[in-house]
């Protein structure tokens, strides 16, 4: 059997990840931690702490949204409804994705309303007008990319799988970002 050359003087009879069956003796002497092996290198409590606040941002932000949606009124309302609805299922759906990796990560998911206002990031603003109503869904949305981006560079290396699902958030808010900025452009003058 040939194998691949070596490089940077590696010994071949040392693989190059950590041994196979120290890996498998270590996932089963932790077996009961879950998805957290002993490669999980970040802080765990601190992760998780942060993760329930993007849990309660998401939320909050599914609700002002929601409230959006049915308040919408005015001769620009119909289109800015729908795009109020599609943002409010996008946040729910990031709620849910938060929520499963921080039971994947042996935590619990926050749902209590007691203190969601105040955990959350973003808050939640009613807006009197429709005008308004875009106004502080572009600051949520400004605030929660902020906090996102923190979070990402918080994470580093250390959990590549939680720092790759808040870069797709990321991506998607900046898209939330976009959407109302060009809204608020359509609305220019006419109301
Ligand atoms: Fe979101
Ligand atoms: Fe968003």
């Amino acid at each position: 059997m040939s194998s691949a050359p070596q490089s940077g003087g590696r010994n071949p009879a040392q693989p190059f990840l950590s041994d196979i069956q120290e890996l498998r003796r270590r996932a089963r002497e932790h077996i009961s931690q879950g998805a957290v092996t002993p490669g999980y290198h970040a802080d765990r409590d601190t992760v998780v702490k942060l993760l329930n606040e993007a849990l309660a941002t998401e939320i909050v932000c599914t609700l002002r949204y929601k409230r959006h949606y049915f308040m919408a009124k005015g001769i620009h309302a119909e289109g800015v409804a729908a795009e109020f609805l599609e943002h409010s299922q996008d946040e729910q759906q990031h709620a849910d994705q938060i929520a499963a990796r921080i039971t994947q990560l042996g935590g619990e998911p926050d749902f209590s309303p007691d203190g969601l206002a105040t955990r959350s990031h973003a808050e939640y603003v009613e807006g009197n007008s429709l005008e308004d109503m875009i106004k502080e869904d572009l600051v949520a949305e400004r605030i929660a990319i902020d906090s996102y981006r923190e979070m990402i560079n918080y994470l580093g290396q250390e959990d590549s799988t939680t720092r790759r699902m808040l870069e797709e958030i990321l991506a998607k808010e900046e898209e939330h970002a976009d959407d109302l900025a060009s809204l608020l452009e359509g609305m220019g003058g006419q109301h």
